[in-house]
């Protein structure tokens, strides 16, 4: 029940236990470490769930998960509250490295060899971060047709990974970040919406994987991109994805983690190099699996 103050609703304290409740559920499914500051936000991304759910506040929501066995509405408690923010070339700059340096480089080291090229987005969202690279790929190097490349996405929220398969934007997720050059080429527009074509799409194979949890059997990667989702862990269940993932890299792969975050003080095994910049990071030469 809401509480109403000279006209303004308020929304019901969360009490300690439903809290707990709440926290224990997001870190099983997830490993997202959530801290008493995220009481509002809890809060703020639940009320949506309880209306669809027919149910009259959070509190009442979180009780009624509580009497009952894990289910569809445990399922869509934890995916409401898992911070999901993405966008077409975020930050620009990892996009420009990959672009100018890192993919042209790869492609000579191979020219005689195996022509391979496995790029791998673990956390991917709503697939506008792998799409980003798929884009490039097709944009900046056509040679790459004859190789054997692919384009790995991943996520443990299975809404996510249901949006990104069907590739189609809201005006508002077109808008931030994606080049119109590549909206006239790549996209068709709907009555609100724009759909991305399937000579993009088909570059992506997404899968449900949860970092914390499932160890896929994946080829060699020479690009992890793994932006924006260690900052949820925990220091302890950072340093388990890092060794987790460590080990999917090809020698000389790189990782790419969001702004905010980094292998420093959590895994020595992995170095940083600066590509313009941007900050990549590789295993060091002398570790290995
Ligand atoms: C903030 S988004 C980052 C999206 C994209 N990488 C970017 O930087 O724009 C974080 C993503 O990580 C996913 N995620 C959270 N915990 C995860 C876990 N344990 N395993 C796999 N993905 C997870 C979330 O579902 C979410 O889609």
């Amino acid at each position: 029940m809401k509480k109403e103050t000279h006209g303004i609703q308020f929304p019901e304290p969360i009490d300690g236990s439903d809290f707990d409740y709440i926290r224990d559920l997001v870190k099983d499914h997830t490993s997202i470490a959530l801290d008493n500051s995220k009481v509002y936000l809890v809060n703020a991304r639940l009320l949506p769930v309880a209306r669809d759910a027919g149910i009259e506040s959070v509190v009442a929501l979180i009780r009624h998960l509580r009497s009952r066995p894990f289910g569809d509405l445990h399922y869509r408690t934890v995916e409401a509250i898992v911070t999901t923010e993405t966008s077409f070339f975020r930050d620009f700059f990892p996009f420009e490295a990959l672009r100018q340096e890192v993919i042209p480089e790869i492609i000579a080291e191979q020219r005689g060899g195996s022509r391979s090229l496995t790029i791998w987005s673990a956390g991917c969202s709503s697939g506008q971060e792998p799409y980003s690279i798929a884009m490039i790929l097709r944009e900046a190097f056509p040679q790459l047709a004859t190789w054997s490349t692919r384009i790995l996405a991943s996520d443990v929220s299975r809404a996510m990974l249901e949006k990104s398969k069907a590739g189609v934007y809201s005006q508002t997720e077109i808008n931030r970040g994606l080049p119109a050059s590549l909206l006239v080429k790549y996209f068709r527009q709907n009555q609100t919406s724009w759909t991305l074509n399937d000579e993009v799409r088909n570059m992506v194979s997404f899968f449900h994987h949860n970092l914390t949890r499932d160890l896929p059997v994946l080829p060699p990667v020479d690009i992890l991109a793994m932006r924006n989702v260690l900052i949820y862990f925990d220091v302890e269940t950072k340093r388990l994805v890092l060794d987790r993932i460590r080990r999917y890299l090809r020698p000389g792969g790189l990782l790419i983690l969001g702004t905010a975050e980094t292998t420093l003080n959590l895994d020595e095994r992995f170095e940083r190099v600066r590509f313009g910049r941007a900050v990549f990071y590789r295993v060091r030469n002398s570790e290995t699996r």
